[in-house]
């Protein structure tokens, strides 16, 4: 039997702090579970106000990264830029058999991950979960609800699309971490839209595509209108990964599956300045001097908004299958606090108490819906993280 059932990792930074308040909070008494990261002293600190033993550990060091790693259960891991301090903990709880769970929506990296873990964690039996924060657990679980609604009534499951409207703050390790990816790839190293699936290019000529649509159009249903979504590129590869892998499961999607992600706003001009401003943003990031005016102007990693932000924030999602004027169904989610904090930690809180529980239906690299379906469905709504409503 391992000394604890769950470890936090990179429990000193913004989230990590958020998400170790959160594991204290909703936890059960009994849990055994501990907080590490680099910093002795902030651990300390962490620790004493919630009782929990520190750990220190350098995730850029294999072996502290294995010695931590054998004395748990479950891993959470919060300390991201995950390509640049993710790869040795990730790989060591392949290795050792460990389930795992993290904020990567790091589209580059997650890939890296698949091609060298994912066969070592299917053998040892480690569920690992990239992808366990705001991206991509509210649309993944959001679109695998909406699927088995629609073959419960006997609908045809095509076209799913998925529009959000948030309220939040931005937290400097995640500005770190687009700034990160944006210097080691080039977008169209990430373009292929099954880049995550066990093969892409199977997928790319057996799997249906969304249409293609225009850069902002009315979506009658919701009586407003579609701009590009930041996340989308991650939470579309993350949703087409779990399609793959249910079907591999004999829990599939059906063949005619598609997905697309989207903002939504309550008028036309909003969506182009929304599009617009991705597209700055895109430009900015992809130049050297962009990223430079980024990293000067924007927040530094360990802050990120303030507690009134937090909890003043909120997601909605809707998710629409079929026709955009009239839906075969929808799924109308609510989940209350910012997008990239307290939702984000309340996701991986519940996911690493799931994995705890046994609740993994399968090992290998996994998304958070194949991993743990409907399962982590109940417990977000159980804990009023997820609402049926606005
Ligand atoms: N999926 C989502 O929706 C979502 C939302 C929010 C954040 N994120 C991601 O989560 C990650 C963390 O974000 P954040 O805002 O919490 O960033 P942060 O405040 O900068 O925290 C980074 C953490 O990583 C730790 N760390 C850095 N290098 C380390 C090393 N070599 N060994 C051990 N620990 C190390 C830091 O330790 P110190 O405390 O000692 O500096 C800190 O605890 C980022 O990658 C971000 O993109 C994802």
């Amino acid at each position: 039997m391992t000394e604890f059932d769950l470890v936090l990792h990179g429990a000193t930074g913004f989230t990590g702090q958020l998400a170790a308040k959160e594991i204290a909070r909703t936890a059960d008494s009994g849990l055994r579970w501990a907080i590490s990261g680099r910093s002795e002293p902030k651990l300390q600190a962490l620790g004493g106000q919630l009782g929990a033993t520190s750990i220190v550990t350098d995730s850029t060091d294999p072996a502290a990264c294995e010695r931590l790693v054998a004395r748990t259960r479950v891993v959470l891991s919060c300390a991201g830029p995950y390509q640049l301090y993710g790869t040795p903990l990730l790989a060591a709880c392949a290795a050792s058999g460990t389930h795992y769970a993290d904020l990567s929506g790091e589209l580059g990296w997650m890939w890296e991950m698949i091609q060298s873990h994912d066969a070592i964690a299917r053998r040892t039996g480690a569920a690992l979960l990239p992808a366990s924060g705001f991206d991509s657990v509210p649309s993944d679980l959001a679109v695998l609800t909406l699927v088995r609604e629609l073959q419960q009534k006997n609908l045809p499951v095509n076209d799913l699309a998925g529009f959000y409207r948030l309220k939040g703050g931005l937290n400097g390790g995640t500005l770190a971490t687009g700034i990160a990816q944006s210097t080691r790839y080039e977008p169209e190293d990430l373009a292929h839209p099954f880049l995550l699936d066990p093969d892409p290019q199977q997928s790319w000529e057996y799997r249906a595509q969304p249409p293609s649509r225009k850069e902002t159009f009315s979506i009658p249903a919701l009586n407003g209108y579609a701009a590009p979504f930041i996340m989308a590129p991650v939470n579309e590869r993350v949703i087409r990964r779990s399609a793959a892998l249910s079907d591999a499961a004999g829990r599939s999607y059906g063949n005619d599956f598609s997905y697309s992600e989207f903002m939504r706003t309550s008028d036309l001009n909003k969506a182009k300045q929304i599009a617009f401003g991705m597209k700055v943003g895109d430009w900015a990031l992809r130049k050297p001097l962009g990223r430079k005016i980024m990293q000067r102007f924007g927040p530094t990693p360990g802050t990120g908004p303030s507690e009134q932000t937090r909890t003043n924030g909120f997601v909605e999602l809707t998710v629409l299958a079929g026709n955009l004027a009239q839906p075969d169904a929808r799924v109308d989610w609510f989940f209350p606090g910012d997008p990239g904090n307290t939702v984000t930690v309340r996701c991986l809180a519940q996911i690493g108490l799931a994995l705890c529980a046994g609740e993994a239906r399968d090992a290998g690299l996994l998304t958070p819906a194949h991993a743990l379906g409907e399962r982590l469905v109940e417990r977000l709504r159980e804990r009023d993280a997820l609402l049926d409503t606005f």
